[in-house]
């Protein structure tokens, strides 16, 4: 059984073919974060137009590298929501429209359920249930307990920014370009973590939500009452915001593990692709007896193996493909959970 995946909810234009039993046969990522990086952000309208050019010629070279023609490919799994609704639109129409024309069913797929599943790309193969995941993107974080596809429980979750988001605003404060999250984390390896303090948001309430948009305040606040911001001072500030951010996500973490009675953690998202919070994840969850499993770096920010690999999952299940489904921008996690 091949799947082909189209990713396209955000500023990543992507296309993969997954074969059950094989892995990933041929994948392909387009990024325009240079486009948007002079906009300091994802400007929507030109994320369409982007996707639109693109899609049609990644697709076709992907069959090709995957040596396959469009007689092979069993499903197409496209990412429907939740994201940028005319970005969304793109793979979503060109889903159909190429789904249609060679009678090959179309699927779905939660673009958060892709990152849930994204583990189970790795050669280990996906964990056992449950897991309790941690997602940690641009637009969510949330620890969702994961008893099987599509049985999700959200345990904790962001009330304001999510970890990303803290990442990408901050960054403004060191005049770092868009995507924050790796510039910060280039910068914070000339930096000493311990020069400023910055605050733990939430961490001494009982439960696992997370505020990040008071430790972008306290960035700020930080750098405006430094006499000289110099390149050593911004790196030192790097470094604390970068820990700071870690610290709340790997404590909340292991926290979830230890309410649900959970003994493994899975991370996912763009956020997972950060070294320090990777480092610190593995340091304390091995002291807490939790076994934690980080996917390829690649694999943590928007990709279409995972969207091609969680459709094999949901193909598989024998789900109803029907054609009575749209892009949906807002698509809740949560939705996907028989009542
Ligand atoms: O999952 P993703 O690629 O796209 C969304 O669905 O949002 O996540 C993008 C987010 C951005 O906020 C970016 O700054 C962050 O992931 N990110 C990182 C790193 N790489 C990407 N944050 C910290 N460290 C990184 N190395
Ligand atoms: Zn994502």
């Amino acid at each position: 059984m091949r799947i082909l995946g189209i990713e396209s909810s955000c500023d990543e234009t992507a296309v993969a073919i997954y074969e059950l039993g094989q892995g990933i046969l041929a994948e392909s990522v387009a990024s325009q974060i240079e486009t948007h990086a002079k906009f300091g952000g994802v400007v929507p309208e030109i994320a369409s137009r982007e996707h639109l050019q693109v899609l049609p010629s990644l697709v076709d070279q992907v069959l090709v590298e995957g040596d396959c023609v469009w007689s092979d490919i069993d499903a197409i799994a496209v990412t429907s929501g939740p994201g940028l609704m005319g970005a969304l639109l793109v793979g979503v129409t060109y889903a159909r429209s190429v789904g249609l024309v060679n009678n090959i069913p179309v699927l779905p797929i939660h673009h958060m359920e892709g990152h849930l599943f994204a583990p189970g790309l790795s050669d280990a193969g996906l964990p056992e249930f449950p897991f309790i995941s941690l997602l940690v993107s641009g637009g969510h974080t949330l620890l969702i307990r994961v008893d099987g596809l599509g049985q999700y429980k959200v345990v904790g979750q962001t009330i304001d920014d999510a970890a990303g988001e803290c990442f990408d605003k901050a960054a403004r404060v060191f005049s770092l370009p868009y995507p924050g999250g790796p510039e910060i984390a280039k910068l914070a390896l000339l930096g000493d973590e311990s020069r400023f303090k910055l605050p733990r948001p939430l961490l001494n309430k009982d439960n696992c939500n997370f505020s990040f948009s008071g430790l972008k305040t306290a960035v700020m606040y930080a750098a405006k009452g430094c006499d000289n911001f110099d390149d050593q001072a911004k790196a030192d500030l790097a470094a604390a915001t970068e820990i700071a951010i870690a610290d709340v996500l790997v404590k909340k973490s292991l926290r979830a593990c230890k309410k649900e009675g959970v003994k493994t953690l899975v991370i996912a998202g763009g956020v997972a692709a950060n070294q320090t919070l990777r480092n610190m994840l593995t340091t304390e969850s091995g002291r807490a007896g939790i076994d934690v499993l980080v996917p390829d770096l690649k694999y943590c920010t928007d990709n279409a193996a995972m969207i091609a690999y969680a459709g094999s999952l949901r193909f598989k299940e024998g789900v109803d493909i029907s054609d009575d489904w749209d892009a949906n921008p807002r698509w809740k996690l949560e939705d996907l959970t028989p009542k």
